[in-house]
């Protein structure tokens, strides 16, 4: 049960620990972070888990989509975030495009952790990426599965849209949920899910379930810093929360929000779908 940050020892955050979270109930605590600055702030407010994610496409290069960062620039940004975090595991995105076949994956997340310094890759995917799932497991990567709206496939989903909204386009979600858990996926992230079907999930999966746009009833939360922070300019989704006005500071608004996650004061109805 969490009772608020503590003087104890910062024990890193490993694969099991987030398991065990989930096992005791406790929720998981994250969010987005690019550089070395925002990556010690996000982890001394107490986040779990910090993920290099290609919404730096967008966040730091001002791109329309994610679809063109490329290895070399995420590596970039893990590197400087690596050398930030004490105590909160590192995450790190698969760009578009690097994990189309095993082999590739595998190319690509093992130059994630070695060069990068990762120690979680996400993928966006189906169930059709069980096998590349099953083969970063057989080779030691620890890897979170990215259901629902994927924003890599944006163009294929024809926008920025909720997803699993219907019972079939429900029924086949937790069934690619299931798929990747039993491929070897040690997480599961849920973005832009009806709160209903992502308690399913959460419930069903005997994996961590991250929520974005999800809901309360997932095993943890995510947020990109920046808009959690009130610093993205034009359009900033509904499931996003702006702690900035109340917390007066960066380090104040990101303990705000791990506390807010914690307690379950985060997501509130307003922030679900
Ligand atoms: O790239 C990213 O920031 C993400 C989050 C939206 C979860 O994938």
């Amino acid at each position: 049960m969490y009772s608020g940050k503590s003087d104890k020892p910062r024990k890193p955050v490993t694969v099991a620990s987030l398991a065990k979270m989930k096992a005791s109930g406790e929720k998981i605590a994250s969010l987005t972070a690019y550089d070395y600055s925002f990556g010690r702030a996000v982890d001394a407010a107490g986040a779990d888990f910090v993920l290099v994610g290609d919404s730096l496409g967008m966040v730091m290069q001002g791109r329309s989509t994610t679809l063109p960062v490329t290895m070399d620039e995420i590596i970039y940004h893990s590197r400087c975030v690596a050398s930030a975090l004490e105590r909160a595991l590192l995450m790190v995105d698969m760009p578009f495009m690097s994990h189309v076949n095993a082999d590739e994956a595998l190319r690509n997340a093992g130059r994630l952790m070695k060069e990068g310094g990762a120690q979680m890759v996400k993928l966006e995917g189906t169930g059709e990426q069980a096998d590349v799932v099953r083969q970063l497991t057989v080779a030691g990567v620890p890897v979170c599965a990215h259901l629902g709206l994927r924003p890599q496939a944006v163009h294929k989903m024809g926008g920025y849209r909720v997803q699993g909204r219907d019972e079939a386009a429900a029924d086949a979600m937790l069934e690619d949920a299931l798929r990747l858990e039993e491929a070897g996926a040690d997480l599961l992230l849920l973005e832009c899910v009806p709160a209903a079907l992502a308690g399913r999930i959460s419930r069903q999966a005997r994996v961590p379930v991250i929520g974005i746009g999800a809901g309360p009833q997932c095993d943890g939360q995510i947020l990109v810093l920046q808009d959690m922070l009130g610093l993205t300019a034009g359009h900033v989704p509904k499931f996003s929360r702006n702690f900035m006005p109340d917390a007066g500071s960066i380090g104040g608004a990101i303990t705000a929000y791990v506390d807010a996650v914690k307690t379950g004061d985060f997501p509130a109805a307003e922030h679900c779908f």
